[in-house]
């Protein structure tokens, strides 16, 4: 039984982790991993990989940066030869990034059943994620959505019913397999005092490349900085603007880092307040840690999140943005929401079984 997986993100690569880890059980499947090269930075890519202990990749595309034509094209044409030489039953793909939409084409296109990973997921707006995610919908053949909602859209939008399952979550899965425990050692590094502190992320174009972005995110920054501890990791086009537009003086009390281990930034999240957000990913970790999640974007996918009340939606020119952070308090009892366990790679395998592989 022939299978190939595709990744090409930091986010892709959490999640492929307890998909990969299912499927290791299984002597009967051979997986090609491949990469696409999306992200090629150590902190983002390799040193992930091993932490996540996942396979050796098989095929790396070395795609690289660029605009969304030369990622999706790229990825496209590089990924037909690996495509050919394994000559799958299926592929699996997870997201909504662009090597995503790209390697979900190049497999329809030679007919392969193409297995969408985190399937139905809908924010509504015009953000190229959610271009991504729709299309991905119309060349997939088996959908594995994250939660009821997910599913519900996809049955809205007249994907058949017998090809979506609902798995859970793999972030929230990966959260508690991988980050659960350890990393303590970083906080007393950065001098930061369990649930005293902010953990702030940011690397959507609309906040570290628009002007107005940038001006709003570096307000709330200043204006955190005079009441409460930050610890701010950054994505390597996070930095680059950053260290134009920053004056670290006066934000004495924000500490930048490098990309994080995915143990220590889950350390860092468990432990925080509250978390400040326009990651996709931190939104469904936030609620499994039971942590408030401030999440700054016209609109999320993550809607499970919203409903459980962990997450809210917030508007970085809010002018009380930073009291309500301060204000947040965690739901005396962690929510739970169905099937985000640490057994979504399992159901994802045994998804395949059902429809791919019959049995
Ligand atoms: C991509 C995804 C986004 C996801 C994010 C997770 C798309 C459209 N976007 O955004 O949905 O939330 O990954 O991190 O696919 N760069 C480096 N080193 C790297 C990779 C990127 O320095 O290893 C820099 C480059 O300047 C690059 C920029 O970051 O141009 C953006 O990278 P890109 O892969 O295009 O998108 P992300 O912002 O990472």
């Amino acid at each position: 039984k022939q299978l190939v997986t595709v990744m090409g993100t930091r986010p892709n690569i959490v999640k492929a982790g307890p998909f990969l880890r299912a499927l290791r059980r299984r002597t009967d499947i051979v997986n090609t991993l491949v990469h696409t090269g999306q992200h090629y930075d150590a902190d983002l890519s390799g040193n992930l990989q091993r932490e996540l202990g996942l396979d050796p990749v098989d095929h790396n595309l070395g795609v690289g940066s660029g605009s969304h034509a030369t990622q999706v094209g790229t990825v496209l044409q590089r990924m037909e030869k690996p495509l050919l030489s394994a000559g799958p039953m299926a592929m699996v793909v997870f997201g909504d990034v662009n090597s995503t939409i790209a390697a979900a084409m190049a497999g329809a296109q030679l007919g392969i059943p193409v297995v969408h990973a985190e399937a139905g997921l809908r924010s509504g707006d015009n953000s190229i994620e959610e271009l991504n995610r729709r299309q991905i919908t119309r060349l997939a053949r088996l959908h594995l959505a994250p939660c009821r909602w997910s599913g519900l859209n996809l049955v809205a939008e007249r994907i058949p019913s017998a090809s979506v399952r609902t798995v859970g979550s793999l972030m929230a899965c990966s959260a508690l397999l991988y980050g659960r425990s350890g990393g303590e050692e970083r906080l007393a590094e950065l001098d930061l005092v369990p649930g005293r502190y902010v953990v702030v992320t940011a690397h959507k174009e609309s906040a570290v490349l628009d002007p107005d972005g940038v001006a709003a995110l570096t307000t709330v920054l200043r204006k955190m900085s005079a009441r409460v501890d930050v610890v701010f990791p950054l994505h390597p086009r996070t930095k680059r603007t950053l260290d134009r537009h920053v004056d670290s003086q006066d934000m004495e009390r924000v500490r930048f880092v490098n990309p994080l281990s995915f143990r220590d930034m889950a350390c860092l999240v468990r432990h925080a307040h509250a978390v400040l957000t326009d990651s996709d990913g931190l939104q469904d970790e936030t609620t499994v840690h039971n942590i408030p999640c401030f999440t700054f974007a016209p609109a999320t996918a993550r809607r499970a999140s919203v409903e459980v009340g962990t997450n809210t939606l917030v508007a970085l020119t809010e002018p009380d943005l930073v009291d309500r952070i301060l204000a947040a308090q965690p739901h005396g009892t962690p929510p739970r929401i169905p099937l985000w366990d640490e057994h979504v790679g399992e159901r994802m395998v045994a998804s395949l079984d059902e429809v791919i592989f019959h049995g």
